[in-house]
């Protein structure tokens, strides 16, 4: 019996449809192969349908992305919507509501992508952040007193619950322990200065090793970690982070990696559903052009078949993604690959399909 899933797609603003037809043009080759199939069904969510319908993200979209096996996100992100508005009420809502507590961005240099960092390579850089994906700053708690008055003032919480920071935490314990790495997790706090928040998370890591005590654990606090990402990333196994220590590192992340072209990313309930997306955004400028780089979403389609199990197929396109990269791109860059966006999503099917 081959095993067919429901995959919700969401192509969203931008360039986010030109990359989401590679990453699922990668997943049909891969289909013929393995014998995985797919059901797409697509979702026309973002800026466009906001600004021509005031639509957002309507209830019973939500309850039915909630039951299908994935969702496939391109971008969220469109010049003319006032920044804020299609992010909280599209991509945050869509993390909350669907409580995808765990966002997983492996930071992983392929052989033949170029990192800004001098005299580091694919040895050199690899590991996996996983970020808290559902409390901290991004809930949006707080407000103003006074708006627009010379004594206004701005509050912005961070809401920590110990049982959002304890599975987030024993996630990353067990996601360090199956990678075949070093088994070593380090916590990414600011205990120094946040200490209410990182106290919390601080005691709770140390709760949640006595359980996991074949790991190797440290310490850092955010902005030193920020430091060693860039002078000593081999140092790194698995990053457990709050959400907003985990936006920041995971874009540093992005460019040591090669940058926005190739950077993919899981938003995941480990219980419920998952959506994967590329990190790069929806590079407006591009939208259209033929030329903006497919293997972030690609590699998100990669992660998404890893997710579901199949292991056949993720193995695969991996293999094809690899191929790309090292024998094919001239850059990860927009317009400087050395081909159009289809032709690079044309190179990964072909390569599934001759492995
Ligand atoms: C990301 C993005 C989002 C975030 C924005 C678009 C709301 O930067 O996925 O990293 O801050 O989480
Ligand atoms: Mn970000």
């Amino acid at each position: 019996m081959s095993n067919t899933y429901n995959i919700a797609v969401i192509p969203g603003d931008g360039t986010g449809p030109e990359v989401v037809a590679e990453g699922i043009k990668a997943l049909e080759a891969v289909s013929r192969k393995c014998g995985v199939h797919f059901r797409f069904k697509e979702f026309g969510l973002g800026g466009d349908q906001y600004l021509n319908h005031g639509i957002l993200l309507p209830g019973e979209i939500m309850e039915e992305l909630g039951t299908m096996d994935a969702v496939f996100l391109g971008a969220i992100g469109h010049p003319d919507v006032r920044p804020g508005i299609l992010e909280t009420e599209i991509l945050l809502k869509l993390r909350f509501n669907l409580d995808l507590y765990i966002n997983l961005r492996p930071v992983v240099l392929f052989p033949g992508v170029e990192t800004p960092l001098k005299n580091k390579g694919p040895e050199d850089i690899d590991f996996a952040v996983i970020r808290e994906n559902t409390e901290g700053l991004y809930v949006g708690s707080g407000g103003f007193l006074k708006k627009g008055m010379p004594d206004e003032v701005a509050v912005q919480e961070s809401i920590n619950t110990r049982k959002g920071v304890e599975r987030c935490i024993r996630y990353a314990f067990e996601y360090c322990r199956k990678r075949d790495k070093g088994s070593h997790l380090t916590l990414c706090a600011k205990t120094n200065v946040l200490v209410f928040e990182s106290d919390l998370w601080y005691r709770v890591f140390k709760e949640v090793h006595k359980d996991y005590p074949d790991i190797s654990t440290d310490y850092q606090n955010v902005d030193a970690l920020c430091m060693w990402m860039i002078k000593n990333p081999e140092q790194f196994d698995v990053i457990v982070t709050s959400n907003l220590f985990g936006d920041i590192i995971t874009d540093i992340g992005a460019v040591i990696q090669g940058g926005l072209g190739i950077a993919a990313g899981a938003n995941l309930n480990p219980e419920g559903t998952a959506m994967f997306e590329p990190i790069g955004g929806s590079a407006p400028k591009y939208e259209g052009l033929n030329k903006i780089n497919p293997m972030a979403a690609i590699s998100a389609a990669q992660m998404m078949l890893e997710y579901l199990g199949e292991k056949e197929a993720a193995t695969l396109l991996l293999a094809a993604i690899k191929r790309v990269l090292k024998d094919d791109l001239k850059s990860l860059e927009a317009g400087k690959m050395g081909y159009g966006t289809k032709e690079v999503g044309d190179l990964v099917a072909g390569y599934v399909a001759g492995l």
